[in-house]
Parts: C-alpha cells; sequence; structure tokens
C-alpha cells in the first residue's frame, strides 16, 4: 500500500522529530498529544528548525512552509483515521501505549500499518492488543531523529512481510540507514547503548570521575560526539529509567538496572535537557555540572 498520510502519536522529544521528517519526505502528517501546550510546544521545534535551515541556506522558505503546511496538530484521536501508517512516540510505559493503540485501532482504516518507536517494550505485545498484529512492527528512530541515521525495523513474530516491507520502504524514504531487528529487548542499539549510560552514572556515584570528567574522558578518549552523562540528560532521564526497568526486567542482569542516583533524580524532577537540569544545569548560556548532593 503507498502511504500518503502518515499519523503521529506524541509531538515530544521523538515524536516531533518524526513527524518533521516525515513531511520533509513529502507525506501529509498529522500528529496527536495529549494537551494543546505539549502540541504547540512540539509544533514550536519543528518551526525553529525548518526557520534555521531557511538562514543557513539549506531549505528555500516556500520549501519550509510547505513542509510546516503538511503537518497537522490535533487533540483528537478521530483525525488519524484516514492515516496509512501511525507511528507511536508516546512515554516509554506499556500500559499507556496499550491504551492508546485501543483507541487508535478504532479510529484509524484496517488497512493502515502500526509502528512502535518504543527503545525497549517487546512490540509484539502492542501488537496483539490490536485487531492487525500482521500490520505491525516496530519503527525505533534515534535522537535527535532529524539528523541520526538510523532506523533500526523491528519484526515481531506476527508481523506480515507487508508491513516489514512498509518499514523499509518508508526508512529509505526519510533517507536512513535500516537494520532489520528482532523483537528482543533493546534490539540492537540500547542493547549496548544503555548499560554504557547507566555505567557512567555508577562510575559518577562511585567517583571515578567528575560529571563532566567522564563526560570529556569519553569525548577525546573514544572520539564519541557527546559523553555519556550528557547523553543521558539529551535522551530523558525519566525515559532512560523507563528503560532500564524494561531491560532489568527481562534479563536480570546488573548492567540494565537503573543506577540509586538515577532514580532519585526522576523523583525530583531533573529529567535532563528537557527540563531544564540533570546532570547538567541548562539553566544558563552553557551546561554546567548539576551539584546533585546525592
Ligand atoms: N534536533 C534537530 N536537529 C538537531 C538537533 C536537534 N535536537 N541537534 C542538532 N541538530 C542538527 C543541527 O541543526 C545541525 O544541523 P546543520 O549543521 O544542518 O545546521 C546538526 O544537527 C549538527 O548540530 P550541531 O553542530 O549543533 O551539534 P553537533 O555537531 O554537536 O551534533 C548531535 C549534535 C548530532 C546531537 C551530536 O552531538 C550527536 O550525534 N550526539 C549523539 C546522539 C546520539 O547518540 N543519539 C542516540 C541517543 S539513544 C537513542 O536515540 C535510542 C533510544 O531509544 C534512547
Ligand atoms: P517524551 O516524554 O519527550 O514525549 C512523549 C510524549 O508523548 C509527551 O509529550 C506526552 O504528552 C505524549 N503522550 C503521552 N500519551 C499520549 C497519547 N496517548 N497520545 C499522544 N501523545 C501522548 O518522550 P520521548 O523521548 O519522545 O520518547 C517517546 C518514545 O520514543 C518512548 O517510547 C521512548 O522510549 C522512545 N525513544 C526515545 C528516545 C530518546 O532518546 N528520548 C529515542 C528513541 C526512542
Amino acid at each position: 500500500m503507498a502511504i500518503e498520510r502518515v499519523g503521529v502519536l506524541g509531538c515530544g522529544l521523538m515524536g516531533h522529530g518524526i513527524a518533521q521528517i516525515c513531511a520533509e519526505a513529502g507525506w501529509d502528517v498529522v500528529v496527536r498529544e495529549v494537551d494543546q501546550g505539549t502540541l504547540d510546544s512540539g509544533l514550536g521545534k519543528i518551526e525553529k528548525q525548518l526557520a534555521r535551515a531557511v538562514e543557513k541556506g539549506r531549505r528555500e522558505r516556500d520549501d519550509a512552509d510547505s513542509v510546516r503546511a503538511r503537518i497537522t496538530g490535533t487533540l483528537e484521536y478521530g483525525d488519524l483515521a484516514d492515516c496509512d501508517l501511525a507511528i507511536e512516540a508516546i512515554v516509554e510505559d506499556l500500559d499507556a501505549k496499550l491504551e492508546m493503540w485501543r483507541e487508535v485501532d478504532g479510529v484509524v482504516k484496517k488497512e493502515a500499518f502500526f509502528a512502535s518507536n518504543t527503545s525497549s517494550l517487546p512490540v509484539v505485545n502492542q501488537a496483539v492488543a490490536t485487531s492487525r498484529p500482521e500490520r505491525f512492527l516496530g519503527m525505533h528512530f534515534f535522537n535527535p531523529a532529524q539528523v541520526m541515521p538510523l532506523l533500526e525495523v523491528v519484526q515481531t513474530v506476527t508481523t506480515g512481510d507487508d508491513a516489514l516491507r512498509t518499514g523499509f520502504e518508508v526508512g529509505e524514504r526519510l533517507g536512513k540507514t535500516c537494520v532489520h531487528a528482532r523483537d528482543k529487548t533493546g534490539f540492537i542499539v540500547n542493547r549496548l547503548l544503555v548499560p554504557y549510560m547507566l555505567d557512567a552514572i555508577r562510575a559518577q556515584e562511585e567517583g571515578v570521575g567528575a560529571i563532566d570528567e567522564i563526560d570529556v574522558a569519553m569525548k577525546a578518549g573514544a572520539n564519541h560526539p557527546m559523553g555519556p552523562l550528557t547523553l543521558a540528560d539529551f535522551v530523558g532521564l525519566d525515559t532512560l529509567a523507563a528503560i532500564a526497568d524494561v531491560m532489568f526486567d527481562e534479563y536480570r542482569e546488573r548492567r540494565f538496572a537503573a543506577p540509586p542516583t538515577l532514580r532519585k533524580m526522576v523523583a525530583a524532577g531533573l529529567y535532563g535537557r528537557k527540563s531544564g537540569k540533570g546532570f547538567y544545569d541548562y539553566s544558563g548560556d552553557e551546561p554546567v555540572p548539576s551539584e546533585l548532593g546525592l
């Protein structure tokens, strides 16, 4: 089935990026959020990035305006009815995702494909909660979705050939490097990357180095674009903790366990860059390491 209209659930860190790249690829996009303030904030980020692309001469103004015009924000599930593909990027919480799919499954046309951008939850659990498990797959984008080249196309035990092929075709149209991953918790990248971020938090807890020293060390010593604590803040500490819990529950290995510091920070509302404070404080011109007092 040709894709013409894409529905995106969630306009947070990942959802706004997914909505933007789908509109840039020429599809009509309808993005659903839970409240107007969050929706406006996500759409505002897209507008800012399009304006920046025009400023830098990477896009004509008319072209940027057309991309923006292809994106409709909504609070109503019913507005997704005509979508050919619905991609969810809501909070990493299985109950929330199941509740959301029940609504979406009830309104979106039967031929449409469904995809989850989950970082860690088994995709099949979401697939079987809908009436179309054979049309359901995982499409795991990376943050920021506008920039990171990878898409993990995740096949569950129920994913049919049409759905898998569509996942690859969509990824290619978006210019992504696509890898085929099985529906194992964490897929390929997070299986390796999440224990690394959690270990960096443990290293900080153990006093191996200060927050900025750990980050500088991994940037200068391993040529990573961001140090692991900056990356954890970038992913969102609430999301990282949710991912760690799912992975620990699955594998029962210490490397996947959320360290106490991470739990305390999440309890205190320190979610990283998106909340203004995490391992770093983002309130000034440049991020500065936080005094955690833990
Ligand atoms: N949104 C959209 N575009 C962004 C962006 C953002 N948040 N951040 C940067 N960009 C764009 C900029 O506009 C810029 O584009 P132009 O050059 O065309 O203007 C380009 O990216 C480079 O940006 P900068 O020069 O400002 O910054 P940089 O060179 O330091 O790159 C970065 C920024 C690409 C984010 C880089 O630091 C990086 O690759 N960091 C690691 C990111 C990473 O590992 N992501 C994976 C997280 S794990 C995950 O996603 C999986 C999961 O399930 C948790
Ligand atoms: P986020 O907290 O930035 O955004 C989630 C958004 O979902 C919020 O704005 C929330 O209001 C919205 N939402 C909640 N319930 C909804 C519903 N029923 N309908 C529509 N919107 C709803 O989280 P995020 O970082 O964008 O993560 C979203 C998903 O993407 C998670 O499954 C996460 O694991 C995954 N993911 C995250 C990253 C990352 O680096 N943060 C990378 C890849 C994948």
